[in-house]
């Protein structure tokens, strides 16, 4: 199918993401107090832009490492099915750990990468959202932290593409197509 024409509606401002990671950095801060080493775990690619500026506003000491795992390929319906196609270069046993989410949406993605780095023995393991489409759910998790509730809409922006495409808005815009039938 041919890719479809549309626009961009801005939906949460650049300033409005700015303020709200302030207020979630402080409650991971004292989430992790006294911890040795946070190991902030980016889920790429979708994340890129909200790790950059939620690390910024992290006052511990932390290591940064990307895990990406397959989810849409170039459409806007979920496979389902999540694979792993770059691990994390550290371990992560007896560690403290924050994955970091671009949007959870029907929650495999969130449900699978939680379950495997369980399965390596953090001291303890907390995630991040920054967008969340709690009506799409179809299996029952949630974050430890979210950044903006939102609808059934497809977003762009802040890292996260339609067709690889509109990483780089500095906002989040909703997709609004204008091919007529
Ligand atoms: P889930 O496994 O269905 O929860 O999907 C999570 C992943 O799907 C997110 O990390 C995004 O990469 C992608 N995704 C979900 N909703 C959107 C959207 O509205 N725009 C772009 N990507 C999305
Ligand atoms: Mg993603």
């Amino acid at each position: 199918m041919a890719q479809q024409n549309y626009v961009i509606d801005q939906m949460i401002s650049a300033k409005a993401i700015a303020a709200r990671i302030e207020d979630l950095a402080s409650e991971i801060e004292q989430s992790f107090q006294g911890t040795d080493k946070l190991i902030v775990v980016g889920l790429l690619r979708g994340s890129f832009v909200f790790i950059a500026d939620l690390v910024r506003e992290i006052d511990l000491p932390i290591e940064v490492d990307f895990l990406e795992a397959s989810s849409y390929g170039d459409g806007m319906e979920s496979t389902r099915e999540v694979r792993i196609m770059k691990d994390l270069r550290g371990k992560i046993e007896g560690r403290d750990v924050l994955l970091v989410e671009d949007i959870v949406d029907t929650g495999h993605t969130l449900r699978f990468v939680t379950g495997l780095l369980k399965s390596r023995k953090p001291r303890k393991l907390e995630t991040i959202a920054l967008l969340d489409k709690p009506t799409r759910r179809e299996v029952d998790v949630k974050a430890s932290y979210t950044g903006f509730e939102i609808p059934d809409e497809f977003v762009v922006g802040y890292g996260i593409d339609y067709a690889q495409r509109n990483r780089n808005l500095p906002y989040i815009g909703k997709v609004r197509f204008t091919d007529q039938a």
